[in-house]
């Protein structure tokens, strides 16, 4: 089973909110989600991704904390996926140079960070199409090898 693994700057708002979106389209993948700051370590997920869940029916885990990414992590993930052009910077410096070929970004347009927008259901919008896209990417890989 492909593991795969969102990742933001605080892992409360945006990568949460894809890995809970991710999980609730397929079973066929590990899916998690990290930080790359500790900024937020041992936080909930945003009190408004939590809404965004409800009421999209989404299931989700509410005892999910913050966790920021691990060198464990850059080995144990697949694909190590950025929300935001600033993540994948962040990724491609912490990241063993063994394990660069993994990180790829989660669209061609980053992810707007409603920290600081305010806007959860643009970025509701944004995760649910670039995780359809993403499953769809990741079906062709499995059927193709
Ligand atoms: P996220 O949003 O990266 O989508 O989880 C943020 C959460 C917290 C902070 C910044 C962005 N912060 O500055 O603590």
């Amino acid at each position: 089973m492909k593991k795969i693994v969102f990742v933001c700057l605080g892992n409360i708002c945006r990568s949460p909110m894809a890995e809970f979106v991710m999980k609730s389209l397929t079973d066929d993948y590990v899916i998690e989600s990290r930080a790359t700051s500790s900024w937020e370590h041992g936080n909930p997920i945003h009190e408004r991704t939590q809404e965004i869940f409800k009421s999209h029916e989404i299931p989700y885990d509410s005892s999910k904390t913050s966790q920021q990414i691990s060198k464990n992590d850059f080995e144990y993930f697949d694909y190590i996926i950025g929300m935001d052009e600033s993540n994948l910077l962040d990724l491609i410096r912490m990241c063993p140079k063994s394990q660069k070929h993994k990180i790829e970004a989660f669209a061609s347009e980053s992810v707007p960070d409603p920290w600081y927008t305010g806007d959860f259901d643009e970025t509701y919008d944004r995760v649910l199409t670039g995780c359809k896209a993403w499953l769809t990417r990741l079906e062709n890989e499995a059927k193709n090898g």
